[in-house]
């Protein structure tokens, strides 16, 4: 057993997982079993480009996978949680790590129950990643809005997935799991919303789709929206 999959590699254990998730937990540990490397090892370029003059601080990768972005983050002097379902995946971004002498900080838990125990503690993120994790429409509002939560005053989001155009050239075949503007806008309560725009799909393998970035910011001393929202 790793690591990762003890959760010693972290402060905390992991919290209670949702309905399902040892379910997707398991498909996930499948699918990354079957080969030896799933997804690109390239970080993402967007994200490259945005993070890139930032200065480094704490940051968390939600379904961070094999780590791409992870990675390069800890390269940069960002001091790096990874979570995933997969302890499969965890287990080859902690052998990469190890092999480009760097560390980031893993735990095997769901994205919901780990954001809100670490919101609970008082935890917060200078930057928050989510690359193409694609929940259901019962969960994503829910995620995004756990995902804005744990961004610090003065931190960023960044979250890119497949967009609703891609259907059937890229991403999951069920319509309700890719990105639209809307969704995106309505779940990030208390976020400056600096850019919510399409590009062409490089997703995490080869694809012919268009992916949807969404890079926000928290304003400088507010930690929940305003009353209403
Ligand atoms: C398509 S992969 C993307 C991996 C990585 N972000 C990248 O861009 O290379 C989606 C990842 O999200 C993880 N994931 C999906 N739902 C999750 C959940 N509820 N809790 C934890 N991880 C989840 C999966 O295990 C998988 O590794």
């Amino acid at each position: 057993m790793t690591a990762s999959q003890r959760g010693d590699n972290h402060d905390h254990a992991p919290p209670s997982p949702g309905h399902g998730w040892h379910e997707l937990a398991h498909q996930w540990d499948q699918r990354y079993s079957a080969s030896p490397q799933v997804f690109r090892a390239e970080p993402d370029h967007t994200l490259v480009e945005l993070v890139g003059a930032l200065p480094a601080g704490r940051a968390v990768d939600l379904g961070a996978g094999e780590g791409r972005n992870s990675l390069w983050l800890a390269s940069r002097g960002w001091n790096t949680t990874a979570v995933d379902a997969s302890g499969v995946a965890l287990q080859r971004l902690e052998a990469n790590a190890l092999a480009q002498g760097l560390h980031v900080s893993t735990l095997v838990a769901d994205l919901v129950p780990y954001l809100e125990a670490a919101v609970s503690r008082g935890e917060h993120f200078g930057l928050v990643v989510m690359a193409y994790v694609h929940p259901g429409p019962e969960q994503r509002p829910g995620l995004l809005s756990a995902a804005a939560s744990a961004v610090a005053p003065g931190g960023h989001l960044f979250v890119v997935g497949h967009h609703l155009s891609s259907l059937g050239k890229a991403g999951p075949p069920d319509p309700d799991r890719l990105y639209v503007e809307d969704d995106v806008r309505d779940a990030l309560t208390g976020l400056e919303l600096l850019r919510l725009d399409r590009r062409g799909g490089v997703s995490d393998v080869e694809d012919h789709g268009t992916d949807l970035v969404v890079w926000a910011q928290r304003p400088v001393g507010r930690l929940t929206g305003p009353p209403g929202r």
